[in-house]
């Protein structure tokens, strides 16, 4: 069964001298940061946040029993954290939990693969994350080359034992069902599932602890495991902007409303750090902070964030909790100690009325006001689905207003204005 391996420019408008010469070296493990930024995809389940993480977990428990080498175990695990890249629609997942063999299943298929073939550090999950809800007789048929067969058919398996115990992780009942869904992974042998895979699901989750594994208080501990077995590979700059791209396009695809918003916020964050003279080595993590700014909305159901009228407080409440969400997962990352605030307090005022900290005044770092401002600014003069984007006098009126209120900082509000055609050429990233 063969298994593979896996220089700015300041205007002299608006020179801030902050953090000037500044060198800094981010340490970041990529796993690390796959591995958290994993927990954004988990969250389109809203409620059933450890899908990935389980696929994984018992992707890697078949291959640690076929006597596998680690790095194939670890790629299986990688796999299956990734596998459903393609999914932003919390209605997409529900479907793929409710249906055995969704028939709209290959769109996030397609649209994963092409995530992950640009950034070599992942391109050889493209072409598993391709066929992994293509059944195994079809996979045959289409003379999809073997070791693909192998991972896309594992990766389907336990993507489909997920579903058929995803009512029993609640109350921790799985073993009471245990039995049921082993018999109903055989009944797919030979059609949906390699019968070869089949024997080897069979063998792997006679025992207790293979279930007992998938329980959420036991996840962590096998995540922290893997990542100590696992290769350690330090992310250079260009690869974390590679991944954080990969990621806003997954959040950006969540609604029409929001499409290239994140890319926009990052570009205009990037250009007012620089035309603010903060040092070069933190304008590539205020770029990294821009495009992950909005992860937590991963787990705002569809209706409520391409909702075309006024949200109630409720749904307000719900909207509200995404920037909370976004430092749960940043916060896990070591080498993000700034970029974790930065992303995480763009909603913050400088007057404390802003959410989810009420943080003010010089709590607020620089960066994080940047950020804001560039989140607000994008925002209003992107076209949106229900209103056009504001013209320059517009945004012009609006940005001071919200200066005026202490909403935003003013300081980065008069960056903005310096040079306004070019604000907005690099907001709307043309
Ligand atoms: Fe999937
Ligand atoms: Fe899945
Ligand atoms: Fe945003």
């Amino acid at each position: 069964m063969p298994f593979g391996t896996v220089s700015p420019t300041t205007p002299d408008c608006f020179h801030y001298d902050r953090h000037k010469g500044e060198s800094m070296h981010t340490q970041t493990d990529l796993r690390h940061v796959i591995y958290a930024l994993s927990d954004a995809l988990d969250l389109v389940g809203i409620d059933d946040i450890n899908h990935g993480k389980r696929v994984g977990i018992m992707a890697a428990e078949c291959m640690r029993l076929y006597g596998a080498r680690s790095h194939e175990i670890n790629f299986m695990f990688d796999l299956g954290t990734l596998h459903d890249i393609g999914v932003s629609s919390t209605q997409t997942h529900r479907n793929l939990l409710r249906e055995f063999d969704w028939e709209g299943s290959q769109e996030h298929c397609i649209t994963g693969a092409a995530l992950l073939q640009d950034f070599a550090a992942l391109s050889e999950m493209a072409a598993p994350v391709l066929y992994h809800h293509t059944r195994w007789d079809k996979l045959v048929e289409q003379g999809v080359p073997e070791p693909v067969i192998w991972q896309a058919n594992l990766i389907l398996l336990a993507d489909r034992v997920d579903v058929m115990t995803a009512p029993y992780y609640a109350d921790s009942s799985m073993l009471e069902h245990a039995s049921e869904i082993r018999e109903q992974v055989q009944m797919c042998s030979g059609t949906y599932f390699a019968p070869e895979l089949v024997k080897l699901f069979l063998a792997t989750s006679k025992s207790e602890a293979f279930w007992l594994q998938l329980e959420t208080h036991s996840i962590q501990r096998y995540l922290q495991d893997m990542l100590l077995q696992g290769p350690k590979s330090h992310a250079d700059m260009s690869e974390l902007r590679q991944l954080a791209s990969i990621f806003a396009h997954i959040v950006d695809a969540k609604s029409v409303f929001t499409a290239r918003h994140s890319q926009g916020v990052a570009s205009l964050s990037r250009f007012l750090g620089q035309r603010m003279g903060v040092s070069p080595a933190h304008c590539d993590k205020i770029e990294i902070a821009g495009l992950l700014h909005d992860l937590g909305k991963l787990r705002i159901p569809d209706e409520i964030l391409d909702k075309p009228g006024k949200l109630d407080s409720r749904e307000r409440q719900i909207i509200n909790t995404h920037s909370f969400e976004t430092y749960q997962i940043l916060r896990q990352i070591k080498g993000f100690e700034e970029i974790t605030p930065w992303a995480a307090y763009h909603h913050e005022a400088p007057g404390g009325s802003g959410y989810p900290f009420h943080l003010m005044g010089e709590t607020l770092p620089l960066e994080a006001r940047i950020l804001r401002v560039a989140d607000i600014f994008q925002a209003m003069v992107q076209e949106r689905p229900y209103r056009a984007g504001l013209t320059i006098e517009e945004v012009r009126d609006f940005m001071l207003d919200m200066a005026g209120q202490g909403k935003i900082d003013g300081d980065v509000v008069n960056a903005a204005l310096c040079d306004l055609d070019e604000t907005m050429r690099v907001a709307l990233v043309v």
